[in-house]
C-alpha cells in the first residue's frame, strides 16, 4: 500500500504528477481553504502535507496527523503559518520554496511602487466611474522615481532583486536593513546598512521584505510613519502583520505619507468593512506575489521533492531551518543529525 499525503489545494500539474508516482495523494478540491475540522480530518494518517500559506499547521495538525508524519511542505516561501519549533519537537522537516518566486514577487512589489508613485488606483478609478474629463494639468500628480532613494527592510533576495529591479530601471540609491552584514550588497549597490529610523528618514521608497515574527510584528506603526517623509511610499510584499494597518490608515488618511501599496493585508482577505479600501493612495491586491504560470511551477516541484525526500527519511533539498534563529537551529541540528543517521522517523 502506497502511502498517503493530503494536498491542501489543487497546484500546478508539474508538482502533482510527481507526487502521484509515489503517493496516493488526496487533493482538496475546493476553491476556498480547507477549515479547520477539514484539515484536522484530512491528515490523519499522512506522510506528508503540502500545505498553503492560508493553512494554520500547528502542533494540533501534526498530532492529528499522527506519528508517521514526516513532512510538511509549505507551497510558499514564507512560513509563518507553520509551528515550526513544533515540527522540529516531532520530528517532522518543514519545507518552503525559496529563490523560485524571488523575481515575480520583486516584480511585484516593482509594480506595486510605480502603482502608488503615479496613483494608478486613483486614475483607473476616475475612468472606470466616468469621471474622466480633460487632460488635467495639475491633477493626478505623482512623483519621479529617479535618482530617489529606495529603503529595503530586510535585505534577502526579494529585497535585493527589488534593488536591483529600481536602481537599474530608474538608478535609485539603496539604503537598507538586514539582520546581518552583507558586504557584497554593500558593494553592489554602493551603499552601507543602515538603522531603521534613518532608512525611513532618508527613504521616498520604503519596501518591507522581512518574515512575520514575534519581533516584526507591527514593525511599521504610529512612531514610524511619523519618522517618515511626506513623499513617502511604502510597499509590502511581505506579510501584512508586520505594518499595524490602524497606524498605516491614519498616515495615508491625512496624507502625512504620499501613498502605499500591499500584495498582503492582516488578515487575508481584507475584510470588506476595512476602512484602507476606501483609500485612493493605498492600492492593495490579493497577495499575487508569486502568480506567475512559471514560479507557481517551480513551487509545485520543489514542494514535491521535499515531501518525496521526508517521506523517505531524507534530508530535504528546501528546508527552512538553514534561515531559522540560532536557538531553533540548535534544535534542527539535532533534528539534522537524526536524519543523517537515517532515522528519520519521529
Ligand atoms: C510567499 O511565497 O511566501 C509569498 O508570500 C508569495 O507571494
Amino acid at each position: 500500500m502506497r502511502n498517503k499525503i493530503f494536498v491542501a489545494r489543487i497546484i500546478p500539474d508539474a508538482g502533482l504528477q510527481l507526487l502521484r508516482q509515489q503517493f496516493d495523494v488526496d487533493v482538496w478540491q475546493e476553491f476556498l481553504p480547507p477549515n479547520r475540522e477539514a484539515i484536522l480530518s484530512r491528515v490523519k494518517g499522512v506522510v506528508g502535507l503540502l500545505s498553503l500559506l492560508s493553512d494554520r499547521i500547528d502542533a494540533e495538525v501534526m498530532d492529528a496527523a499522527g506519528p508517521q508524519l514526516r513532512g510538511i511542505a509549505n507551497f510558499a516561501v514564507g512560513y509563518n503559518n507553520i509551528d515550526v519549533a513544533a515540527a522540529v519537537e516531532r520530528g517532522i522537516a518543514v519545507g518552503n520554496t525559496p529563490d523560485v518566486l524571488t523575481d515575480a514577487t520583486a516584480d511585484t512589489a516593482v509594480g506595486l511602487v510605480l502603482a502608488a508613485a503615479r496613483h494608478f488606483q486613483a486614475s483607473i478609478l476616475q475612468v472606470r466611474s466616468l469621471q474622466w474629463k480633460t487632460w488635467e494639468p495639475m491633477g493626478l500628480l505623482g512623483h519621479d522615481l529617479n535618482g530617489k532613494t529606495l529603503g529595503i527592510v530586510g535585505m534577502g533576495r526579494i529585497g535585493a532583486a527589488v534593488a536591483r529591479k529600481l536602481v537599474g530601471g530608474w538608478g535609485m540609491r539603496v539604503v537598507y536593513t538586514s539582520r546581518s552584514p552583507k558586504p557584497e550588497i554593500d558593494h553592489e549597490f554602493n551603499t552601507t546598512q543602515v538603522s531603521m529610523d534613518d532608512l525611513l528618514a532618508q527613504s521616498d521608497v520604503i519596501s518591507l521584505h522581512t518574515d512575520l515574527n514575534e519581533q516584526t510584528k507591527h514593525m511599521i506603526g504610529d512612531r514610524e510613519f511619523a519618522l517618515m517623509k511626506p513623499n513617502a511610499i511604502l510597499v509590502n510584499t511581505a506579510r501584512g502583520g508586520v505594518i499595524d494597518q490602524v497606524a498605516l490608515y491614519k498616515a495615508l488618511k491625512s496624507k502625512s505619507i504620499f501613498a502605499a501599496g500591499l500584495d498582503v493585508t492582516d488578515p487575508e482577505p481584507l475584510p470588506n468593512d476595512s476602512p484602507l479600501r476606501e483609500l485612493e493612495n493605498c492600492t492593495i491586491l490579493p497577495h499575487i506575489g508569486s502568480a506567475t504560470v512559471e514560479a507557481r511551477d517551480r513551487m509545485s516541484v520543489m514542494a514535491a521533492q521535499n515531501l518525496i525526500a521526508a517521506s523517505a527519511g531524507q534530508p530535504i533539498p528546501f528546508s527552512v531551518r538553514r534561515v531559522l534563529d540560532p536557538i531553533a537551529n540548535q534544535i534542527g541540528q539535532r533534528f539534522n543529525a537524526k536524519f543523517s543517521h537515517g532515522s528519520g522517523s519521529p
